[in-house]
């Protein structure tokens, strides 16, 4: 093997001689030697620095990588991947091509706090009085005029029901005010509301509201704040807290300042020239108008003939009106807008684009739902949160058994501490904690799981591999949170039966085998077409025969012309394997995915 066909081995920033020499299996002499010849003496169990040790692995013919690099990347990787489509859309466009828009500035926090209350003050209109019971039951989107700058207003509803609206707020913007009521502090949905915020990446401004109340603790609620990670400003955090009062109208022209000296700071762009995209924000049935959708555009400019494509519906833009319900022909980046003409109801949440036609459309969507055929005939999971509830309906289960994985001990002992709790309160439910430790989800987790009818929940931590394997033969359900809430909100609603899936596999490309080429003391390749999509070589593969799952499991190597690649696009011919299998056929379909978290719905 030469040099170059090692992987380059990765360096902390600080390493002792030892390690480095056990990183590049040489012996520690050598690299004392080299060291000295260097001119630094250092002994066996000395630490050097990233950069000494760079130049030592460098000149014995290594390559080598800083591990903060590595860490980095992959962050940044795992940051665009869990995007929302529209930001995807504009990392990718051409810088040259960006202009300034307005930002986009959601409303979010506990129920009755005064996020209607308050964008009602800043556009001097009042939609609060004609609410359903005075619940927001919906986005409703505003702009309102600032020094000249134009800003973009999203209402999203407290009510606990709600999460998903929030959690779609909060991916569709580009700041958040959080609104908290002075005399209540933080509640439950505020710190909900603070958690999608940061999930999304998206900078926060508390608007401390009803300050005009005589029960209003300011000091109470700033120690509340600071105690879920948003340090005000005051205290020496970088938390803009503005006091406000929409009753009284305190405070407005603060919270607008301090708004737009945010949005300076991030300076939202977009490419007015591009083919419109954006997100839905809702959707109704209005008399004589008939389906009614209210979209933010994100990037583009929507005009009237425009076709739109949201999930499986399309249709040509017969009307469009602006958020005071004048009719308008052209829509900005930064633009609510209520289009008439599509097929169908989308959801709150979904991406929109405009296509070339509706034929195009059409045919879109009948690849998507190919895909969706496709994933059908995959065998679903027999134990699970979700069928937890119609299990103990039918007197099948009254234990909810689970598995618990944490990253940490110290997250771990709440998890159980509320768990047992929630099992305590719940009259017709036990839970069961079968196991609860540290560390990934391996294959023994599913094992355990499998034998004992249990779910495994884990916080912060992932499945292995062979976990994965195991779990999908076995038919265990794996359930992974970053936030601590969502794991009790699912067991909670498992409980109680209201839950919806938190997890679903992405098919992210379609090939078919069209040659089987055997190489000695590998096994066989899939010499491939990529039809659809892309394949990557750290996603998981399906393989399809007369419509039958064959395989599913991690794919093993993924090479073009020979080389080993990262990914294949559509049009290409590749070579694929699998792990532990490689039984194909000329004609087997090739369904690449990969395994990501859905909104709640
Ligand atoms: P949801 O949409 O249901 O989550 O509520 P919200 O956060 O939009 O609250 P909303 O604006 O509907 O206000 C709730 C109640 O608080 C109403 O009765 C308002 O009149 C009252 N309220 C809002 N702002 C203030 C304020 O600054 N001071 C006082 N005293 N009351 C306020
Ligand atoms: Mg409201």
């Amino acid at each position: 093997m030469t040099t170059k066909e090692k992987s380059p081995i990765q360096i902390p920033s600080f390493i002792t001689v030892r390690e480095l020499s056990e990183l590049m299996s040489v012996s520690p002499i050598d690299v004392i030697k080299e060291l000295m010849s260097n001119g630094i003496m250092a002994n066996i169990n000395q630490e050097i620095d990233f950069d000494t040790a760079a130049i030592v692995a460098e000149e014995m013919g290594f390559e080598i990588v800083a591990e903060a690099e590595v860490a980095a990347a992959q962050e940044e990787q795992e940051l665009l991947e869990t995007q929302p489509e529209w930001r995807k859309v504009l990392a990718a466009e051409d810088r040259a091509n960006l202009e300034p828009r307005p930002p986009i500035v959601t409303m979010l926090g506990h129920v009755d706090h005064g996020k209607t209350s308050l964008l009602d003050i800043i556009r001097e209109a009042n939609v609060q009085e004609g609410e359903v019971g005075g619940i927001t039951q919906h986005i409703g989107a505003y702009q309102a005029v600032k020094n000249d700058q134009l800003i973009t207003f999203l209402d999203t509803p407290g009510h606990e029901a709600f999460t998903a609206m929030r959690a779609r707020g909060a991916r569709s913007t580009d700041i958040a005010i959080l609104v908290v009521a002075a005399d209540d502090g933080v509640m439950p949905q505020t710190r909900e509301a603070a958690d999608h915020a940061r999930a999304a990446n998206v900078p926060i401004v508390v608007a401390m509201n009803k300050i005009d109340l005589p029960t209003a603790n300011p000091n109470k609620v700033m120690q509340e704040l600071a105690e879920i990670g948003l340090i005000p400003d005051e205290w020496d955090g970088d938390t803009m807290v503005i006091p406000v009062s929409a009753k009284e109208k305190l405070g407005i022209e603060d919270l607008l300042e301090g708004i737009l000296l945010v949005a300076e700071d991030i300076q939202p762009t977009a490419n007015p020239k591009a083919s419109a995209s954006g997100t839905v924000l809702e959707a109704r049935v209005e008399r004589g108008r008939g389906i009614m959708t209210t979209v933010l555009v994100q990037n583009g400019t929507l005009r009237q003939g425009d076709t739109l494509l949201v999930g499986e519906y399309y249709g040509r833009i017969k009307v469009m009106y602006d958020f005071r319900g004048n009719q308008v022909k052209v829509a900005d980046p930064s633009t609510p807008v209520s289009v008439a003409g599509l097929s169908g109801m989308p959801e709150a949440g979904d991406q929109f684009r405009v296509v070339s036609s509706e034929k195009e459309a059409r045919k879109m969507i009948a690849d998507l739902q190919d895909e969706m055929r496709m994933q059908e005939s995959v065998p679903r999971t027999k134990v699970s949160l979700d069928d937890f509830f119609s299990r103990l309906l039918e007197g099948e289960s009254k234990t909810l058994n689970l598995i618990i994985k944490a990253d940490v001990q110290g997250s771990l002992e709440p998890i159980i501490t509320t768990l047992e709790k929630m099992g305590d309160e719940n009259e017709e439910v036990s839970l069961d904690i079968i196991l609860a430790s540290t560390g990934n989800v391996t294959e023994n987790d599913v094992n355990l799981a499998s034998a004992s009818d249990a779910v495994i929940l884990g916080f912060n931590v992932q499945a292995d591999p062979i976990a994965r394997n195991a779990a999908s033969s076995e038919q265990v359900e794996i359930n992974t949170y970053n936030i601590i809430y969502k794991l009790f909100e699912d067991v909670e609603r498992a409980m109680k039966g209201m839950l919806s899936p938190t997890y679903e596999d992405v098919i992210i490309g379609r090939a078919e085998v069209r040659q089987v080429f055997r190489i000695r003391g590998v096994g066989n390749i899939a010499g491939s077409f990529m039809r659809t999509g892309l394949a990557k070589r750290n996603a998981f593969i399906r393989v399809i025969r007369d419509k039958k799952l064959i395989y599913d499991g991690r794919v093993g190597s993924l090479k073009h012309l020979q080389e080993n690649v990262r990914e294949v696009r559509t049009g290409f011919e590749f070579g694929v394997s699998a792990d532990n299998w490689d039984d194909y056929q000329p004609g087997d379909i090739l369904e690449f995915y990969e395994t990501r978290k859905v909104e709640q719905a």
